[in-house]
């Protein structure tokens, strides 16, 4: 099936069949997703920014118990900033809305108990095979502890400056996320307004920037999608809200629902539900808390936590944050690899089709 595919330097790399990766999403990916898309001969990610070192290295224990192949775990690298005085206004500005949920009210600034450099041990000492990267860049030592054991390394940029960077790192591939992309925006070098580039004109200058292999993300949902991304120049696709209706999502059923229901609306950048911009579904929940006054990130969004489960239970989506890209009306609910294979083949034959054309 996969020989009509561009030859492709990504998938020697990470040694694919087919350079689609499912994209890691933090509280979504689960391990049986992550398993489902490295036996189908795609990169399974899992997106582990949330998740404390102990459950990092518990999680990597269960995916390896469940496979044998290749596999990639994604970390936010971020320093947080300090503000104590926006995290208290946010934080009582929750309390009459936890009324209203039956919980209690809350003061306190919740506490980071670990922080990037926990995580990234956890990488190191597993000896991950693939470890990608969003929100900055790693530093030179860990770079080294990191490459030292043959991991390979994958960074995120959403403009041609953080392409530059992440070239001079060393790192081995670049994920370029276009504006359309669902989530989190992963810019780290000036504001993310200025970095609002689809991927149509993100690819082929990020292509003259560097000779770095260079993974699409963002919008792309079919077939038709990966073949016009590897055409623009890229040489593998990253994938992530086209596995949020999946069985193997760990996205809550209410979530799911909402990603059908809310089909005819369009999707928005807020920073209300973790204090970092991200792409959400619009909806009039949304427009409830637009006025909340936002601590930054991650303590928006431990604040959150306590209402966000709360809503979880009562299937409510008033504080559910709704992440998916612009291309979300077209995801099924299919398993991730009756998905994945029907992407895998879909493009084989598109590339046969162009290849007969010519
Ligand atoms: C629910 C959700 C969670 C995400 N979490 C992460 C994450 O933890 N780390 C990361 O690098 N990217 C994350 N992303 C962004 C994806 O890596 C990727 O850029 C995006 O899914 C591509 O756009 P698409 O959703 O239109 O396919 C997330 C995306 C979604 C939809």
């Amino acid at each position: 099936m996969s020989e009509y595919w561009p030859k492709n330097e990504l998938s020697k790399l990470l040694h694919l069949d087919f350079p689609i990766i499912q994209a890691p999403m933090a509280g979504v990916s689960t391990p049986e997703l992550v398993t489902s898309i490295c036996y189908a001969g795609g990169l399974g990610s899992l997106g582990a920014g949330y998740m404390s070192p102990y459950d990092i290295r518990k999680a990597i224990e269960l995916i390896r118990m469940k496979s044998r192949k290749r596999f990639n775990i994604n970390l936010y690298c971020y320093k947080p900033l300090e503000n104590q005085t926006a995290s208290m206004k946010a934080q009582g500005a929750l309390n009459p809305y936890r009324r209203k949920l039956g919980l209690s009210d809350k003061i306190d600034i919740p506490e980071l108990t670990f922080t990037f450099d926990d995580q990234l041990q956890i990488i190191i000492e597993e000896k991950v095979p693939i470890f990608s990267f969003c929100y900055g860049i790693p530093s030179k030592k860990q770079i080294e502890d990191l490459k030292n054991n043959g991991t390979i390394l994958i960074g995120t940029a959403t403009n041609i400056r953080e392409v530059i960077e992440l070239d001079k790192s060393h790192v081995d591939a670049i994920v370029l996320q276009g504006a359309e992309a669902g989530g989190h925006r992963g810019t780290f070098i000036g504001d993310w307004k200025d970095s609002m580039i689809g991927l149509m004109s993100l690819i082929p200058q990020a292509r003259e920037a560097t000779k770095l292999p260079l993974i699409a993300a963002g919008g792309i949902m079919n077939a038709k999608g990966i073949t016009a991304a590897l055409l623009l120049g890229a040489q593998g696709v990253q994938m992530g809200t086209a596995f949020l209706r999946c069985i193997e999502s760990g996205v809550p059923n209410c979530y799911k629902e909402a990603l059908t229901k809310f089909s005819s609306h369009t999707t928005t950048i807020t920073s209300v539900y973790s204090g970092r911009p991200a792409r959400v579904i619009q909806n009039s929940c949304l427009e409830n808390l637009a006025e909340l006054p936002i601590a930054p990130y991650p303590y928006q969004n431990m604040m959150m936590q306590d209402v966000r489960k709360k809503c979880e239970e009562l299937s409510r989506l008033d504080f559910i944050p709704l992440y998916a890209g612009e291309g979300f009306p077209l995801i099924s609910d299919r398993s991730a690899l009756e998905i994945f294979y029907d992407l895998a083949q879909s493009t084989s034959l598109l590339f046969k089709e162009l290849k007969q054309k010519n």
